[in-house]
């Protein structure tokens, strides 16, 4: 009798449990739509948490900012409300000070250095943001460098700039660079701008050129200037209390997929990139380069990093971060 109850109890259980159930769900929110190389990198996580970790884990991908904006959803993620996130840095540096060393203006000249210095710098990255934020950077994505667009003039001299309402991250390094450079920057959540370019409440905004493309904003904007101020960069992060929830084995899965899924993401961005300028012109963009001030741009940019030492961490931070950056870059 004990047997035969047993035996239904099993079969019961059996097919009430499907057999591909997981043991563990990452939902993971990025604020770019599909063909944007976030989704790309989200997309490379996904399948390989589910290779490494033999189907344990399961990541539910949601784009375009559904489960909140990025500054909220960094926020839950502490929580392990949401378990990971694609934000870009300037949208985590005001909730982890720590990252803001990142976003100090002309930090990287190229990708090349960028990817050096960003792989070198996660170790002791993430023991500082562990902290502050209750968050885990798996990788570092980066999208290349963020180039201003707008639809009133050409900007190719700091002078062209005045006057013109350019939204910024609403964090405190985009906003002081931009009035290292004369302007009074508006700060805006990244939801907002799709609906503020349209509308004209802003005449411009500042993002890689992929993301350009895969946000419509040539059908708004008319001229695009390549500041080489900042380097889009943006961590594959996961709640921290999520992670150490897991098993080690578990842990070393998700771990090296973050890794691998940021790599495969910043080669889809190269590739895209050249496709995008490609693309913006035949939309009708004026692509007018590097301003012809260049410099003058620099060294006020670079004028005013003593000013962020207490917003990012200290100076002590800063000059570690540094050289473990400039080490990795002269390798
Ligand atoms: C921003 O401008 O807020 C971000 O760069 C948007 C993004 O995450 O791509």
């Amino acid at each position: 009798m004990y047997l035969k109850t047993t035996a239904a109890a099993l079969a019961l259980i059996c097919t009430a449990v499907p057999a591909f159930a997981q043991d563990f769900t990452i939902r993971l929110s990025h604020g770019d739509n599909e063909t944007n190389p976030t989704h790309i990198t989200a997309e490379a996580f996904a399948e390989k948490v589910d290779e490494y970790s033999d189907g344990r884990i399961e990541v539910k991908i949601f784009p375009s900012n559904q489960l909140g904006s990025e500054e909220e959803v960094v926020r839950a993620v502490r929580n392990n409300t949401i378990q990971a996130q694609i934000p870009a840095m300037a949208n985590v540096h005001p909730v982890a000070p720590s990252t803001g060393v990142l976003l100090l203006p002309y930090l990287f000249s190229n990708s090349d250095e960028a990817h050096a210095g960003l792989d070198a710098i996660l170790p002791a990255m993430n023991e500082k943001v562990t902290e502050e934020a209750g968050i885990r950077f798996l990788g570092i994505l980066e999208k290349g460098f963020r180039v201003l667009t707008n639809s009133v003039r050409p900007v190719e001299t700091m002078d062209d700039l005045q006057g013109l309402k350019i939204r910024v991250p609403p964090n405190e390094i985009s906003i002081e660079t931009f009035k290292s450079w004369g302007l009074e920057p508006v700060p805006m959540g990244w939801g907002e701008v799709f609906t503020a370019l349209p509308q004209g409440v802003i005449d411009g905004q500042e993002n890689p050129y992929t993301t350009a493309v895969t946000s419509n904003f040539y059908e708004v904007q008319d001229y695009i200037t390549e500041v080489h101020y900042q380097i889009w960069t943006g961590p594959l992060l996961i709640s921290e209390r999520f992670y150490q929830g897991l098993p080690e084995d578990l842990q070393e899965a998700v771990s090296k997929a973050g890794l691998e899924a940021v790599q495969i993401g910043r080669e889809a961005n190269a590739e895209q990139t050249q496709q995008a300028m490609e693309r913006l012109k035949e939309e009708g963009m004026t692509l007018s380069g590097a301003p012809k001030d260049e410099d003058a741009w620099r060294e006020a940019a670079r004028g005013i990093w003593p000013n962020f030492y207490s917003v990012v961490g200290g100076e002590e931070w800063v000059n570690e971060a540094m050289s473990v950056i400039d080490e990795a870059i002269a390798k």
